[in-house]
């Protein structure tokens, strides 16, 4: 579904990106994990148009992205979930997921957002609150929801657990796992490696814009390197 290869991004001197292949097959969730400044989420701006690479392809079932705008990338059916978790503050839960429609013209966007509404019980509890004062949870549901609205067949969620409490991060993972159950490929970035690892089928490991390992998350989880570097010494 998704073939990047040699993928270089840059700002300005800084070499963020620096010949990255990856691929990411339909109904997979693939985790990408590293540390801080690795170049995780430069991947994932490139790959929606968010950044323009400097080297290499981008495709997506075939086709090339790059040099297309992030906009008419959204419409292919590729969606991203930014970090930080911007919601719009000043409108309810409901208008903030209809937001993600957007780009959509047809007469089932009322459907979709009962669909959304249905899988996170929590927004719709709060459909009609404000979306600055929900929790972080929460606010990390909605951001998902409403690139649900987009009706992606990829989505890319970057650092969903990032700030939460261990019990939040579980709830929204179990909740990338069961989007993933329901038909939607995932390209997951994380700093939380355990968990990543553990709702992950493959995963890749990043260092200073390099991919260092590769393969299917099980085996990633309990390699040496992996466990020394990422997962605090102790596999689980
Ligand atoms: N807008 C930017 N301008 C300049 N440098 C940036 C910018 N965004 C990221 N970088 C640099 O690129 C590298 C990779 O960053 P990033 O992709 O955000 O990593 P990660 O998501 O893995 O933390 C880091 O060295 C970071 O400082
Ligand atoms: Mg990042």
């Amino acid at each position: 579904m998704l073939q990047i290869e040699g993928l270089e991004v840059a700002y300005g001197m800084v070499a963020a990106v620096r010949g990255v292949d990856l691929t990411v097959a339909e109904g997979e969730i693939v985790s990408l994990i590293g540390a801080n400044g690795a170049g995780k989420s430069s991947i994932l701006r490139a790959v929606s148009g968010l950044v323009r690479p400097r080297g290499g392809s981008i495709k997506f079932g075939g086709r090339e992205l790059r040099g297309l705008r992030a906009d008419q990338i959204t419409r292919l059916g590729l969606s991203q979930v930014p970090e930080g978790r911007a919601v719009l503050a000043r409108m309810t839960v409901r208008e903030n997921l209809l937001m993600g429609a957007y780009a959509r013209a047809d007469r089932e966007v009322e459907a979709d957002l009962n669909r959304v509404l249905d899988r996170f019980p929590r927004l719709a509890e709060r459909r009609n609150q404000l979306a600055g004062t929900l929790s972080g949870g929460e606010q990390q549901m909605l951001v998902m929801g409403r690139a649900l609205m987009a009706r992606p067949r990829l989505l890319l969620l970057d650092e969903p657990s990032m700030g939460l409490a261990p019990l939040v991060v579980q709830e929204v993972l179990r909740l990338v796992r069961q989007i993933n159950q329901e038909g939607t490929t995932v390209l997951l970035v994380e700093q939380n490696a355990r968990q990543a690892l553990r709702i992950a089928h493959r995963a890749y490991v990043l260092e200073t814009g390099r991919v260092t390992l590769s393969g299917p998350a099980s085996e990633l989880a309990r390699d040496e390197r992996v466990v020394a570097a990422y997962l605090g010494g102790h596999a689980s």
